[in-house]
């Protein structure tokens, strides 16, 4: 976000906390529970997010040419280089002899080495190498690659699409997201880490715990809600996108204050919900990403956080600091805003009740359903 925009979001929630209230829809809603606990819908989530192009790494984790890292998407492992020509591609992880993982976690090579039978590939994904190379005579002269994947960098990060040779337009897919994105120039910041959650929660609830500020009072007393207002929220939608601004405690003290004194990210949190299926939270030194993926059954999702920083961590002591918000930011997901969820995930996989209930309060959890209900329609039309 421009500083203009940043002060216009902090003058708004300045407004709604004076006016003890937060941005509102017009009506409640009732979502039905079975969408959280039915394997056919379930099914139809997962091909639609399998669909869909992917934000799956800061640009930052592949620094320079020469650097790769891997990952798991919608439970594929995949691989991401950057080549000598500076350019990003991504692959499908699994070598052309007998598909072990070329390569793990990340790092700097000229070439991979497959870890069963090393053959080697380059960063563009050819083989280059092969032991005993008598034993593959047709296979060799295939020219054999590792299966590239559709792939952009862009706003910061590093996209790609699971079908090969799918198009990939993520300009198109960001919209008017696209330019504010790459406001935040999170592709210059440190990647601090990345890890990863299975949780017994059905994945579009726990984008839920994500997409209100309503439950920060209760859920973490000790932890957000000492920091961060509850249930006051600065709402606006980019298209299938959203974006939540939380105000920080002490934002309504800047109501007296010029507002060319204002350092308004100081006193926001900004939440954006990245369709379908990624979250990203942004303070003035802190870029976390949420990769939320369903997995093969209802009610189970699997969840990779990361955290990039924009603060000098070139010393061991900045590092740790760095290190340490990222345990406490992976702490209140995991031991406040995931077992809680594990739990209301039990009730409702129990179908006693039929309906879950959004307030009017909670403008981001009708526009993520509202728009993922249209997106399956929309599926089965074209079906
Ligand atoms: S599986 Fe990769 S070299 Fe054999
Ligand atoms: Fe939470």
């Amino acid at each position: 976000m421009t500083h203009d925009e940043l002060v216009d979001a902090m003058r708004r929630a300045i407004k709604l906390l004076r006016e003890n209230t937060t941005d509102l829809t017009l009506s409640e809603h009732r979502e039905p529970a079975e969408h959280y606990t039915d394997d056919a819908r379930s099914a139809s989530e997962r091909r639609l997010v399998m669909d869909a192009p992917q934000l799956v790494a800061y640009a930052g984790e592949l620094p320079q040419p020469g650097s790769f890292a891997t990952k798991e998407v919608m439970g594929q492992p995949i691989l991401l280089t950057r080549a000598r020509d500076g350019r990003f591609r991504a692959f499908q992880n699994i070598c052309q002899h007998r598909q072990a993982p070329v390569a793990g976690g990340c790092g700097i090579a000229k070439r991979l080495a497959c870890p069963y039978h090393s053959w080697t590939y380059d960063l563009e994904g050819a083989v280059v190498g092969i032991p005993g190379e008598e034993g593959f005579p047709a296979a060799r002269a295939d020219g054999p690659r590792l299966t590239e994947l559709p792939a952009e960098e862009r706003a910061g990060f590093l996209w790609i699409c699971l079908t090969p040779g799918a198009a990939i337009d993520i300009a198109a897919h960001l919209g008017d997201l696209d330019a504010e994105l790459a406001s935040w120039d999170i592709g210059a910041w440190t990647p601090i880490g990345e890890k990863r959650l299975d949780a017994a929660i059905d994945w579009k609830l726990a984008i839920d715990t994500f997409s209100e500020n309503y439950h920060f009072a209760t859920v973490h007393t000790t932890t957000f809600a000492t920091v961060a207002h509850s249930n006051c929220t600065v709402f606006d939608s980019f298209g299938r996108h959203h974006r939540l601004v939380f105000p920080m405690r002490g934002i309504e003290d800047f109501a007296e204050v010029p507002e060319a004194e204002w350092k308004p990210l100081e006193k926001v949190a900004v939440i954006y919900a990245i369709y379908p299926n990624v979250v990203l939270s942004v303070t003035a030194v802190n870029g976390e990403i949420f990769r939320v993926y369903p997995t093969d059954r209802a009610g189970h999702s699997v969840t990779f956080h990361q955290n990039a920083t924009s603060l000098d961590v070139s010393t061991d002591a900045a590092r740790q600091a760095s290190n340490d918000i990222f345990e406490y930011a992976h702490h209140t997901v995991r031991d406040e805003d995931y077992a809680l969820a594990t739990k209301i995930q039990a009730n409702l996989s129990t179908g006693l009740q039929p309906t879950i209930l959004f307030g009017r309060n909670e403008p981001g959890l009708h526009h993520r359903h509202a728009v993922l209900a249209a997106e399956l329609e929309k599926g089965r039309m074209s079906t």
